[in-house]
């Protein structure tokens, strides 16, 4: 584990200080005094088996299924899994938290396992894998569905197009709905109606306590407006009735370019018309641009990949497209297909690289208002000299994000927990680290991601830099990653004491950095 629990806290402490003073619980007001530390797995099967609904499985690192339910997009910083627990049905998951405050055994939502963040790596306990919980169920008014917490992206695109519907989903297939969904949850739909946290009417929640309540605009409207950002710190989501809106489209086009290094300006300058500070033409939904080696093209030169990806037919889009198409490509392919799709096209599907799990990834993010093109010619540059003198990093990228964001500029910043509206594009590094390379790659990759985002946040200078909580590492300071106005993490912490005073929900990139008791 490449985290250790001691430098994550020591962290927290000198980061959070006066946040944590009021939340430190006394030792005599902790629920469980007595643990359970020699907890066999076996133990748990004879007791929680007994106790949950039939058609769910509890097994540990000895059993066959153990090594699939428990991998992750990144290997980097892995939390420690003593035992799996799959609940059959929703209420299951208010059993399994009260026998893990029983026994006093700290315990883990799973969604799709791709959360980016390091701090999970200071987990050590019982894994709550929420993958047998993938209902789906459309409201009859069409306007909304329920969806199970186990829900992810591919599944619920697939559903809801074949029936002539959409919703706000993150953008890769492989990534949960609640992974993303609780922190924000950027998407190809969030120019037209906003993140997914945008989009939520209800959830099903189970508190730290194993309490299950109804969160929404009326009931227990304080945890609604927390858990729309900051929700991974207070609870888990078992279902949640999200928005869904008709689809309107039949098909979306796709171009997707390779240049050379030599037309970076050119076209980041592009790509800042393009989007004129969050006025990109709505159904433009997503084009990424990504420094990657490709060695059809250059098997060292670094070059730039741009996928774009739009809402309607070919001629719509490419006459948005002019001014790129008069930049003359290395590469380029194009077309029209339903929105599923678009994932394969936009390397995001199930089998694409992006979606493949198991790999040392070490990263770092930050949002930019606009791309300053000085900036990325140093990153072009920075990232073109490790590759050159590291090889073995030469699975990495380096991604430029850029959503037609109208609707989520359009919500009012102070009704949710998502503080980063104006934040145009995400910005995101990731190093593969190969096998066998983590003694001595390790700490280089590092070194570039940290310099990679010091460059980013450079080029834009008065702004605050800010780490979208999904794409944040856990090491940035609090306030880049919950908002900057003290008043929010005031309100988040109070949210704390009230729903989470052991801070049982402590590994994403948590609020309260103590380790509850
Ligand atoms: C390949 C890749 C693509 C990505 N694409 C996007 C994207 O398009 N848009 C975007 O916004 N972000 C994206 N992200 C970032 C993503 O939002 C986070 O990494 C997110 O944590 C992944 O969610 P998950 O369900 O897959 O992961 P998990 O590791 O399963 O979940 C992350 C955390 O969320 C919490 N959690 C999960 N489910 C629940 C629940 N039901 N109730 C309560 N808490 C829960 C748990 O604390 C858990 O540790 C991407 C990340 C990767 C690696
Ligand atoms: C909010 O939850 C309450 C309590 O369960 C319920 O009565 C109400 O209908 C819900 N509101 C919405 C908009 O669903
Ligand atoms: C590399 O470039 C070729 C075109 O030269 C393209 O067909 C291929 O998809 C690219 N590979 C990746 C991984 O993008
Ligand atoms: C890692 O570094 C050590 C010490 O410098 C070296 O002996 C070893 O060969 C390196 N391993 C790899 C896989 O590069
Ligand atoms: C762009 O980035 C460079 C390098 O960090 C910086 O000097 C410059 O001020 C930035 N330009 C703008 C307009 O912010
Ligand atoms: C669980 O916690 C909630 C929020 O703090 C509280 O309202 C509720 O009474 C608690 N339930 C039990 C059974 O203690």
């Amino acid at each position: 584990m490449m985290v250790s629990r001691f430098s994550l806290l020591a962290l927290s402490l000198a980061l959070l200080q006066p946040l944590v003073a009021g939340l430190v619980v006394p030792r005599y007001f902790k629920p469980h005094p007595f643990t359970r530390r020699s907890l066999s797995v076996q133990k748990v099967q004879e007791e929680l088996g007994a106790i949950v609904s039939s058609g769910s499985t509890i097994f540990g690192p000895e059993d066959p299924r153990f090594a699939e339910a428990t991998e992750r997009h990144s290997t980097h910083a892995v939390p420690i899994i003593e035992v799996v627990v799959v609940p059959a049905i929703e209420s299951d998951v208010s059993v399994i938290v009260e026998y893990c405050n029983d026994n006093s055994i700290d315990f883990m939502a799973v969604n799709r396992a791709h959360a980016r963040t390091y701090t999970v790596g200071a987990f050590d306990g019982l894994m709550i894998d929420l993958g047998q919980l993938l209902g789906i169920e459309m409201q009859p008014d069409e306007k909304s569905a329920w969806f199970q917490g186990g829900t992810y992206d591919g599944l619920v695109m697939d559903y809801l197009w074949e029936r002539g519907f959409v919703a706000t989903t993150g953008s890769c297939d492989c990534v949960g709905m609640m992974g993303p969904g609780l922190g924000g949850g950027h998407g190809r739909h969030e120019g037209l109606y906003g993140l997914i946290s945008d989009n939520l009417l209800n959830l099903n929640v189970v508190l730290a306590n194993g309490s299950a309540i109804r969160v929404n605009e009326t009931s227990h409207a304080d945890l609604f407006w927390g858990m729309k950002g900051a929700g991974h710190n207070f609870g888990i989501v078992t279902s949640f009735e999200l928005k869904i809106h008709p689809r309107e489209v039949d098909v979306w086009h796709y171009h997707n370019y390779i240049w050379t290094e030599d037309k970076l300006e050119q076209l980041f300058e592009e790509a800042n018309k393009l989007h004129a500070d969050g006025n990109t033409p709505v159904n433009m939904a997503l084009n990424v641009a990504t420094f990657v080696l490709n060695q059809s093209i250059s098997e060292t030169e670094v070059v730039i990949f741009w996928t774009f990806a739009y809402r309607g037919p070919a001629e719509e889009a490419e006459a948005i497209l002019a001014p790129f198409n008069q930049i003359e490509a290395a590469y380029d392919e194009s077309g029209d297909v339903p929105y599923p799709g678009i994932s394969d096209i936009q390397g995001t599907s199930l089998d694409s690289a992006n979606c493949a799990l198991n790999h040392e990834w070490v990263m770092s993010t930050s949002g930019v208002k606009v791309y300053n093109v000085t900036a990325t010619r140093e990153v072009y540059q920075l990232y073109q000299q490790y590759l050159d003198r590291y090889p073995q990093l030469s699975n990495s990228y380096v991604a430029h994000e850029g959503y037609s964001n109208a609707a989520v500029r359009s919500f009012r910043a102070e009704d949710s927990a998502f503080p980063f509206r104006e934040y145009n594009h995400l910005l995101a590094f990731g190093a593969e680290v190969p096998p066998g390379f983590r003694d001595n790659l390790t700490s280089i990759a590092r070194k570039l991601a940290d310099d990679v985002s010091a460059l980013w946040n450079a080029g834009q200078p008065g702004v605050p830099p800010s780490n979208y909580v999904n794409y944040a590492t856990g090491f940035e300071p609090l306030p880049s990653i919950y908002g900057y106005e003290p008043w929010r993490l005031e309100r988040l912490v109070g949210l704390k004491n009230r729903y989470d005073p052991h801070n049982r929900f402590r590994f994403y990139n948590p609020i309260v950095q103590n380790n509850g008791s």
